[in-house]
């Protein structure tokens, strides 16, 4: 290897070298190999940058120095030095303990027959295979180069994974930020609504408070019992207060299960022929259209209760706001959609929805009632309905009335 030799990659003027250079590490008990090495790729350059090279004269000096130099680009490796497979058990430690993927190894053996080509780039995670009696310059720069280049890559590579790695955890760390912002504003906003609503409440305790201590003052038991009505109201309002919060946060664990639509439909009846509560609901027809044949629908019986119960008295309230005075009808119809769905309608006849409170009826807190409601109704159903995997919509004309959808996913097993 006694001929100088020069080699510029791609380049058409011969590039300078600057600071930078590629490490090389050389590692041979022999130090005449290391002097010809050094002699013969001394003015090396690639892209612009020289080679730094180290030496080892063995395996274990070897070790020392890689794990001084994390960068090293190319490792000129000997086999047999302290013993047979010394140069094979550093391949190995640098692969596989300190984990090191980018450096291009070249075995440079004297002694092929220790080490077959095959077997070893194979078991060994070995880049190139030189041997020292058949080693031209021109050879032995073509295999730098060659694993210059793919090093090169390599890291480009790693650099620009890291680089997109770093920049797709940035944009995760900042939507989980923005998530939590606005979970926080709507947690806010929800503990601001929930207090102006429960403030109403108190005025309106207030108020009945107030009228209780004028009558007691004058002994005016007519105005005591007036008080005491306005009393109740707020009461009664702050129990639906509680009870909608409780539903709100309480339909997070549902229990689908096969049951039959019509059966709440028959049980809601049923319920409003019979409780107290549903007195106010007197004025106003309540009507069942059901499907017979209706397949089985996976759902939570009570929250689906709960939903056509919160359906039921805003159509109720709506037929007693209606502005002709005709009598309410609230229509539930069951039917089969599709083959996926179950759905019921309630229908009215009531006041209709305006196209502006459309848009917001399904908002938390959102109410037209002023004190006679908390707008928590439809948050609940919607909350419901969405948790089963299901759908809610509504159409509705002002003055002629309102109809609200609600599909369940059908329960597969049974026809
Ligand atoms: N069937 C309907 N007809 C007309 N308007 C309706 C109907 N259902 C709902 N709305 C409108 O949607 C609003 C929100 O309904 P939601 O059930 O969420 O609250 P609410 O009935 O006002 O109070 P709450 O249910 O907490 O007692 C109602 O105030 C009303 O304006
Ligand atoms: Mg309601």
């Amino acid at each position: 290897m006694e001929e100088t030799y020069s080699f510029y990659e791609d380049e058409e003027q011969e590039p300078k070298a600057t600071d930078a250079s590629w490490k090389v590490l050389i590692v041979d008990d022999d130090i005449e190999v290391h002097r010809a090495t050094r002699s013969s790729i001394a003015d090396f350059v690639f892209q612009g940058k020289g080679l730094e090279l180290l030496f080892a004269t063995s395996a274990m000096e070897a070790r020392k120095l890689i794990s001084a130099h994390d960068d090293i680009a190319v490792i000129l490796l000997d086999v047999v030095m302290e013993d047979d497979l010394a140069g094979l058990n550093f391949a190995k430690y640098v692969r596989e303990e300190l984990k090191n993927r980018f450096v291009r190894i070249l075995l440079r053996t004297g002694q092929p027959g220790i080490a077959p080509e095959k077997s070893v780039i194979v078991d060994y995670d070995i880049n190139g295979f030189l041997e020292k009696s058949d080693l031209t310059i021109q050879k032995l720069y073509t295999a730098i180069i060659t694993c210059l280049r793919s090093y090169r890559d390599i890291i480009d590579l790693d650099n620009a994974n890291a680089a997109l790695k770093t920049e797709f955890e940035m944009r995760i760390e900042a939507e989980r930020k923005m998530a939590e912002q606005a979970q926080q504003a709507a947690i806010g906003l929800a503990i601001a609504q929930i207090i102006h609503g429960a403030k109403n409440i108190l005025n309106a305790l207030k108020g009945g408070k107030y009228i209780i201590e004028a009558a007691l003052k004058d002994e005016n038991l007519e105005l005591i019992k007036k008080g005491w009505d306005v009393t109740k109201i707020g009461i009664s309002r702050m129990e639906d207060l509680t009870a909608g919060l409780l539903d709100l946060s309480r339909y997070n664990q549902l229990k689908p299960e096969p049951h039959s639509l019509n059966a709440v439909v028959a049980e809601v009846l049923e319920t409003c022929r019979n409780t107290q509560s549903c007195s106010t609901m007197n004025d106003v027809a309540i009507i069942a259209d059901i499907e017979e044949a209706l397949p089985l629908a996976r759902f939570d019986y009570k929250a689906i209760h709960t939903v056509l119960m919160n359906l039921l008295s805003n159509s109720v309230d709506a037929c007693k706001d209606k502005a002709d005075g005709a009598s309410g009808r609230v229509k539930m119809r069951t039917y089969l959609c599709g083959d996926d769905y179950v759905n019921l309608d309630v229908e009215d006849n009531g006041c209709g929805i305006k196209p502006e409170d459309l848009e917001n009826i399904f908002k938390l807190f959102y109410t037209t009632k002023h004190s006679k409601g908390n707008g928590l109704g439809l948050s609940i159903t919607k909350k419901i309905i969405e948790e089963h995997g299901g759908k809610l919509s509504v159409s509705s004309e002002l003055g002629v009335g309102t109809k609200f959808t609600i599909s369940l996913p059908k329960d597969r097993r049974h026809k």
